[in-house]
């Protein structure tokens, strides 16, 4: 598929991975809104290349409505729907706190969910909805229980809406691993935060993403290493070294934190 001319909105468009993504995409020929609460970033980033930039705080489904309105005047319709934007908290799932563990379901979660029902509801024209879900939205590792869990939540989501979508729509998993020069993991738990290894650079994570659009393909698995541990776990328990390893550094993390 060609993305020349496509309309295409990318949420977390500020940072990362959804960065490294709209700047392909407008490279591409395509016609990019980038989503975030802060849009100014965008625009600094991006704005020689000519991308629209609109602030949102996805946990706010008020701030949703105005962004999709905002996002579909601006690019005059929507083809493609890069729902990318999330974060984790590494630690310990901590004392007892609604307000932090809706945060994180609300801009893991459900706004994913919710955009791609505003977007698909009587529509009938094509719709690609690319979301970024993550490699621990198929493993599990310590520090990571509640991003895991809004992860699986996603993997699942998918698997499941597959089944009752429409012909019209395309829905599009992403599962990364740990990618370098995002503002991932300082977020979630500092700068010492240990990054599972081994990682990978962001702009092929965001090669594969473009990859992924142009063949339509029905997931977009960014590591080989990943996609092979995949099948593998299916017959031998691979991850165990992995979640051992994870546990020493995440031991030696809650040490220097104290927690
Ligand atoms: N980095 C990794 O190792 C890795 C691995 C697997 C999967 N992922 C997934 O990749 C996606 C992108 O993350 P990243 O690695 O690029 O991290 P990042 O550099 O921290 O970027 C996160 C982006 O999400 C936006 N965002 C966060 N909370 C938001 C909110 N409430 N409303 C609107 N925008 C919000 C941020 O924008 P503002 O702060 O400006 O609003 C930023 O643009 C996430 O879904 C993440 O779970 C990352």
């Amino acid at each position: 598929m060609k993305l020349e001319g496509k309309r295409i909105v990318v949420t977390g468009a500020s940072s990362g991975i959804g960065l490294a993504l709209a700047r392909r995409l407008l490279h591409a020929g395509a016609k990019v809104a980038g989503v975030s609460r802060s849009p100014e970033d965008i625009k600094a980033a991006l704005g020689h290349l000519g991308v629209m930039a609109v602030g949102c705080d996805l946990s706010r489904p008020d701030q949703i409505d105005k962004m999709l309105a905002e996002t579909e005047a601006l690019l005059g319709g929507i083809d493609i729907f890069v729902s990318n934007a999330g974060f984790a908290y590494y630690g310990t799932i901590g004392p007892p706190d609604w307000e932090k563990n809706e945060n994180i379901f609300a801009v893991n979660v459900l706004a994913h969910i919710y955009i791609l029902q505003k977007l698909t509801q009587e529509r009938t024209t094509p719709l690609i909805f690319m979301v970024t879900i993550s490699a621990l939205g198929k493993m599990v590792l310590p520090g990571f229980t509640m991003y895991d869990a809004t992860k699986f939540a996603m993997d699942g989501f998918v698997r499941s809406y597959r089944m009752e979508k429409p012909k019209n729509i395309k829905i599009m998993p992403v599962y990364p691993v740990a990618t370098l020069k995002t503002g991932f993991f300082r977020k979630a738990g500092g700068s010492d935060t240990p990054m599972p290894l081994p990682p990978q650079p962001v702009g092929l994570v965001a090669w594969c993403m473009e990859l992924g659009l142009r063949a339509r393909a029905p997931a977009v698995y960014t590591s080989l290493a990943f996609l092979i541990r995949c099948l593998l776990v299916r017959v031998v328990p691979v991850d165990l070294a992995v979640q051992f390893y994870e546990g020493l550094r995440f031991k030696a993390w809650r040490k220097r934190h104290g927690v």
